[in-house]
């Protein structure tokens, strides 16, 4: 199904660029009397097809050398990972009296971006299955990736073995339709014992990775087996409701775990966690948001520090209750958990917006480009 032919995205791109570049300008109010009023020049470099990636660096480079404007070429996922930056403010920010600007716009200005530096970023779409650390702006460490299906690609899959209904164009496509179809499930449990949750830590550990091949095929055999054992040939929509969330709720365990081993492994490392950023269409799912409440909040912001303190034998208890589920929180202490983020839907998904905040965020570090740059299609972060 679908999927992107090369050449025809090469031409698109070729033919909409200038005008949605001039659109752009014209919306955004920065093209008054024919003068483009802006700072810095932002533009993906990779990761990506080579053809598209090429249309839109040269528009910015001949921008760039035009205008005599600081050129700066982005990494696509550091991108994703640094929109949270944009879109959030450190919650305990307190504006001072004199700082009426702060105030009267509710932003607080003087407070740095937040998330603060490190924190994790899970990045769920139909392209990403990814966990990274993000140490500073240009550092980071991937922790996970998939190795096969991406979880959008696992959702958008069930979705369709299990005939429910979607309505193209509506928000969220198929993963949400399979969301909403699962609320209605009365026995989510039905299908447990046939469902695996993949890589399990009871079963693997140390495995940082994400699958998502062997619950998609436990699902198809389960469709096949109701259907053959139906009089009707046909899965009764109940079931189809359980396996629904028979098959969310494995999917969100399995990010739930490695996102809670991560946490235990960054801690064990000493660095102080204080966020993880939800990115990607998949992180519309409350399921998954909620599940993620929970485990963040288990864990302290500046943790690292009191576990710096702990005896090995502490450490390990630590470790042993959160592989249980029933981490213990230090009491009498006030610190925060750390804190999920999600930014708004529609700067999860690939957008613009997130490409001039991370060219803002490189510039502001002194990290600026030569005009001769070039694609990088493949480029690991
Ligand atoms: O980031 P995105 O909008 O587009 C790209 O992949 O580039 O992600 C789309 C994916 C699709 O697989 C869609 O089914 C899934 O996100 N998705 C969801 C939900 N909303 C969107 N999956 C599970 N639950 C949702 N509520
Ligand atoms: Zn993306």
């Amino acid at each position: 199904m679908g999927g992107i032919v090369p050449k025809l995205a090469h031409h698109a791109h070729m033919r909409n660029l200038p005008s949605v570049v001039q659109e752009a300008i014209q919306s955004a109010g920065l093209g008054e009397h024919g003068i483009l009023a802006v700072d810095i020049i932002a533009v993906t470099r990779g990761p990506g097809l080579a053809h598209s990636l090429g249309v839109g660096l040269n528009a910015a480079k001949t921008l760039a050398a035009a205008l005599n404007k600081p050129l700066i070429g982005v990494h696509h996922m550091e991108a994703h990972a640094l929109t949270a930056r944009l879109t959030t403010r450190d919650p305990d920010y307190q504006p001072v009296d004199q700082d009426v600007s702060a105030s009267e716009s509710n932003v607080p200005i003087g407070s740095d971006p937040y998330p603060s530096f490190p924190f994790l970023t899970l990045l769920v779409s139909g392209g990403h299955t990814l966990l990274l650390v993000a140490h500073s702006v240009n550092r980071y460490t991937t922790l996970a990736t998939t190795v096969d299906d991406s979880i959008g690609e696992a959702f958008d899959k069930t979705a369709r073995e299990l005939d429910i209904p979607w309505l193209p164009g509506r928000a969220g496509g198929p993963g949400a339709s399979l969301e909403q179809f699962a609320k209605s499930s009365s026995n989510p449990g039905r299908y447990q014992d046939r469902l695996p949750i993949p890589l399990s830590l009871r079963s693997s550990k140390s495995e940082m990775k994400f699958s998502f091949a062997g619950l998609k095929s436990a699902v198809t055999r389960i469709v096949n087996q109701e259907k053959a054992a139906s009089p009707t040939g046909e899965m009764d929509e109940s079931k189809r409701q359980d396996l629904a969330a028979g098959f969310q709720h494995c999917a969100v365990t399995h990010l739930c775990q490695k996102v809670e081993q991560a946490l235990v492994d960054c801690h064990e490392q000493g660095l102080d966690i204080s966020s993880l950023v939800i990115s990607g269409g998949v992180g519309r799912n409350a399921t998954l948001r909620s599940r993620m409440d929970e485990v963040c909040g288990r864990f302290e912001y500046g943790g690292a520090i009191a576990l710096d303190k702990m005896s090995s034998k502490e450490k390990k208890r630590l470790k042993r209750a959160l592989l249980t589920a029933a981490a213990p929180k230090e009491s009498g202490k006030a610190v925060r958990s750390v804190r999920v983020i999600c930014p708004p839907p529609k700067l999860c998904t690939d957008n613009a917006v997130m490409i001039a905040w991370t060219g803002l965020e490189r510039y502001q570090q002194g990290l600026v480009d030569p005009y001769d740059i070039d694609i990088v299609p493949k480029w690991p972060l």
